[in-house]
């Protein structure tokens, strides 16, 4: 496995590279979550590219941006185990220049929801993603439905800018009583970890509803609500369709529920598709 730190190194790695590629972009800290796109990036394509980068521009004032955890020496371990060939992991001085060329997420679906909460955070993420899919020329990339704004944003901006890569949408990995798994979660306590659990619960009372047959979305997002109001401090609850727009009623395939909230000082994010 060869890991790499410089751009012009991981250009001439890539020049050299037969077959297809596939790449998964991440921030480190790798859990199961991160791992089952490397899996399936691996089961899918001859070559497998990993970035590890913490990416400045995506995080806002005041977010987490210093105390991300870093664990790049157990990461490392994963990503060797699951046979991957080229770990990419840049600094930031490298990924940017200054006063460069920016890319702005769409001002609807960029800016509702995460965007709304997280002003410009997507616009970060669309840059740092342009730039290693630039990098790395894969044939099919993997993101998490996890950060299903994220996955739709990037899965517009490869239309938009005809980019030749195939974005695959990879399923949530959960633990076992049922929270996403994600980077942050080490930031909680034992408690906050209880008081988290009400986050998948509330999708779950959510999709019972629907199976029963409730299609109203404010009888859905009330008991949401009721639910989590208990144990987190509600940053948003909503109902829309795939593509992000206010729906009237549930309509089943193309629906999406979305939380996020604030778990003492962390914030978390999970959602379902029905
Ligand atoms: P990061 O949070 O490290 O996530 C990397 C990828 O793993 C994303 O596509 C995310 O959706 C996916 N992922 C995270 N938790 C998951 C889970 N529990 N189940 C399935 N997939 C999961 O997302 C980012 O990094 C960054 O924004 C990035 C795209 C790398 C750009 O900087």
């Amino acid at each position: 496995m060869l890991i790499i730190k410089d751009i012009d190194e991981l250009k001439r790695a890539r020049a050299s590279m037969e077959g297809s590629v596939g790449f998964v972009p991440t921030m480190g800290a790798l859990h199961p979550g991160h791992l089952s796109l490397i899996q399936r990036a691996k089961k899918e394509n001859e070559r497998v590219i990993v970035s590890i980068f913490v990416n400045p521009t995506q995080f806002l004032e005041g977010e987490d941006l210093e105390k991300y955890p870093k664990k790049e020496e157990a990461d490392l371990k994963i990503c060797k185990h699951a046979g991957v060939d080229v770990v990419f992991m840049p600094d930031a001085m490298m990924m940017y220049a200054k006063d460069e060329m920016s890319i702005i997420a769409p001002q609807v679906r960029g800016y509702l929801l995460e965007g709304e909460k997280r002003p410009g955070h997507f616009d970060g993420v669309l840059r740092v993603v342009l730039k290693l899919l630039n990098l790395t020329r894969p044939w099919k990339a993997y993101f998490g439905k996890k950060d299903a704004q994220q996955l739709a944003l990037i899965q517009s901006m490869v239309q938009d800018y005809f980019l030749d890569t195939v974005i695959v949408p990879c399923d949530i990995v959960r633990d076992s009583d049922g929270l996403a798994l994600s980077s942050r979660n080490v930031y909680l306590s034992g408690e906050e970890k209880t008081q988290a659990l009400s986050l998948s619960r509330s999708l779950r009372i959510a999709t019972k509803m629907i199976s029963s047959g409730e299609r109203n979305i404010k009888t859905i997002r009330d008991a949401m609500i009721d639910e989590l109001s208990q144990y987190i401090k509600i940053d948003y609850v909503a109902i829309v369709d795939r593509k992000f727009q206010n729906i009237e009623q549930i309509i089943i395939g193309d629906t999406i529920i979305l939380v996020a909230g604030f778990v003492g000082a962390t914030r978390l994010i999970d959602n379902i598709q029905v």
